[in-house]
């Protein structure tokens, strides 16, 4: 069987990105086991826009009478959530910027968390319809905050994943980025032994 694997970048520092840097130590490993087929989507490539009126708009209204522009605005958020369905495993690599995600991952999320699709709202509460997956974060930070509420990404992060049903979450924190140069090197160490041992259980 197949394990296909769907990894998302979000850094804007190009070949500095740390979070990057890890994805592909991520893909490397991955793509040398047999069974394993990885898909990277680089979200800062990607280019997505905010989500806006007319766009949210081009859901509501049924595939047969939209608009040629609803189509293409749907045609996004559609093509997103497919892929992710396509895949068993989501990794997103995160970077922390000013204490939140990358807001092209933000916009990622505004495109795959859709009401009647990917999750619905039931007397029950809400029901994530993304079912079978599991989901790998990989956080870089200049700080240190896992554990405490100043981690302000991955209580966020697995809330949005839950609600589509995706709550197997593995987290690699690579964290003290910028607090010299003998803890990042330990951290960037320790991050990719975590995500060796993860992708040994692919
Ligand atoms: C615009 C910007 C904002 C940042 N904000 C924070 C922050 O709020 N907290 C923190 O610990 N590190 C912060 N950092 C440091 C980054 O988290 C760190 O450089 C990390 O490596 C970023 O991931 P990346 O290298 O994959 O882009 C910030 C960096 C940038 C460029």
């Amino acid at each position: 069987m197949t394990t296909r694997t769907l990894v998302i970048t979000a850094s804007i520092l190009g070949e500095n990105g740390q979070s990057k840097a890890l994805a592909e130590r991520f893909i490397a490993q991955a793509e040398s086991r047999d069974g394993v087929e990885v898909t990277h989507r680089d979200l800062v490539a990607s280019e997505l826009p905010h989500l806006g009126l007319a766009e949210l708009g081009s859901w509501q209204v049924s595939e047969e009478e939209r608009t040629p522009e609803q189509r293409e605005l749907a045609a996004r958020s559609d093509a997103l959530i497919k892929e992710l369905h396509d895949h068993d495993v989501v990794v997103l690599a995160v970077p922390m910027y000013n204490f939140g995600i990358p807001s092209q991952l933000k916009a990622w999320f505004d495109r795959v968390m859709r009401a009647g699709v990917t999750f619905r709202y039931t007397e029950n509460g809400p029901q994530g319809l993304v079912e079978g997956k599991r989901a790998i974060i990989l956080a870089a930070r200049g700080g240190q905050y896992a554990g405490t509420e100043m981690d302000t990404q991955t209580p966020h992060l697995k809330l949005m994943l839950g609600m589509m049903g995706i709550t197997e979450v593995d987290t690699v924190f690579a964290e003290g980025l910028a607090m010299g140069d003998d803890t990042r090197n330990v951290a960037l160490k320790e991050a990719r032994q975590g995500i060796d041992s993860l992708v040994e259980r692919l």
